[in-house]
């Protein structure tokens, strides 16, 4: 069921134009995450939905009900800022029960589904800030903080809780269980929440849908995993890291097997060809560009015989350099072709195959890997 609908908001801040027809819309108890480079009005986008500024133009509907004329602590939403604004004067008891007052005389309506927490007893105990009650805002960890302020928006029992960047000052330890702590939320209290980020792992691990905003649009949305596969263009693969983005011209097309060969641009003489799955409507001697995921480049293992699968789109390289990341190693691949792959494997998987600079090996490409994103303008 849809609880919030964003329907064709535009906002202009004097001549510059920052939203320009945001369309989306957030299902009941949901976490959904915008994500978009710094500026692109992500803020004001969440300032709209809780009434904080005012759009040009379009409607804020929550749960089938226009809001647009409701004053911001009418709305049954709240926002979660980067900065927990406690108040300095007030203990975390009393700036967590400042909330409640603030709208005592509203009637809530809450959907049935939704778990309501009343006391901030209840609600501390929930966010692991028991204990807490007394210290001011001065006495406590920036973590703490962000829990603090997280009660405070807990205790009006909103029908959804924007977040703006909760992360953002928090270091990673810290990160982590407020991450876990906004999941909890979601399940126990299913509580929807519309997280602002530009974290791309925030966003794989929280959320149930994305919306990218781009240049003032929404341009790509669904389940992260299928953005994150499926990018529409070129610009939105960049933004969420898609990485081994080439460039091809389409040479042959077999319907009947529902198969795309590519020819790739090179430095070498020779031509250098990549199958793929075929769908929608390419055409032969059509330029185009394509990607494929690191994790999805793979690395045949000397000691097995290449099954079926990883027959296609076979290439021989070396290993030109190897980074330690957080989980994974990140090998940089030029094949003999010339052109440089970027793979994402797991360290053990490395230490089994006895991977290292300068190591000659196979690679191979599924065809279902390779994701033809945008026709090449002239
Ligand atoms: N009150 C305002 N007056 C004038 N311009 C504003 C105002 N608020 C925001 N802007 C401008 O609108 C644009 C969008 O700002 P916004 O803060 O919404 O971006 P954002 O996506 O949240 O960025 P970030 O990721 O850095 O937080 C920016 O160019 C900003 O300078
Ligand atoms: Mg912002």
């Amino acid at each position: 069921m849809k609880l919030l609908e964003i329907k064709n908001i535009y906002k202009n801040f004097s001549n510059k134009k920052v939203l320009h027809g945001i369309n989306l819309d957030i299902e009941n108890g949901e976490i959904s995450s915008i994500f978009g480079y710094s500026g692109e009005g992500k803020s004001t986008l969440l300032k709209i939905i809780c009434g904080i500024i005012k759009q040009d133009s379009g409607d804020i509907v929550l749960n089938e009900k226009n809001i647009n004329n409701l004053e911001p602590y009418e709305r049954s939403t709240t926002l979660v800022m980067d900065e927990p604004l406690l108040f300095p004067h007030m203990n975390v008891l009393e700036n967590i029960a400042f909330g409640s007052k603030l709208r005592a005389n509203k009637k809530r309506h809450t959907t049935s589904n939704k778990k309501a927490l009343e006391s901030p007893k209840e609600i501390m105990g929930l966010l692991g800030i028991t204990g807490l009650e007394k210290r001011y805002p001065s006495e406590i960890s920036m973590g703490q903080a962000q829990r603090v302020s997280l009660a405070r928006a807990l205790i009006v029992n909103p029908e959804i809780i924007l977040m703006d960047e909760p992360f953002s000052n928090l270091d990673i330890i810290s990160k982590t269980k407020v991450r876990k702590l906004i999941k909890e939320i979601n399940c126990e209290l299913k509580i929807s929440i519309l997280l602002v980020t530009h974290d791309i792992e925030d966003v794989i691990n929280l959320s149930n849908k994305m919306f990218i905003l781009n240049k003032g649009e929404i341009k790509d949305s669904g389940r992260p995993k299928d953005v994150l596969k499926k990018p529409s263009s070129i610009e939105t693969a960049f933004l969420i890291g898609t990485e081994n983005i080439f460039d091809g011209i389409i040479s042959e097309i077999d319907k009947k097997n529902n198969i795309v060969k590519i020819r790739l641009k090179n430095e070498k003489p020779e031509n250098i060809y990549i199958e793929a799955d075929y769908y929608g409507t390419f055409k032969v001697n059509e330029r185009i560009v394509f990607a494929i995921r690191p994790e999805e480049v793979m690395i045949l293992r000397e000691d097995r015989g290449a099954s079926r699968s990883v027959r296609e789109n076979h290439f021989t390289g070396k290993i030109i350099s190897s980074v330690f990341t957080l989980r994974m190693m990140e090998i940089l691949i030029k094949s003999e072709s010339g052109l440089e792959f970027k793979a994402l494997i797991p360290f053990h998987a490395y230490e089994v195959m006895h991977l290292f600079e300068g190591k000659t090996i196979n690679i191979s490409l599924k065809k279902s890997a390779i994701h033809i994103i945008e026709k090449k303008k002239r």
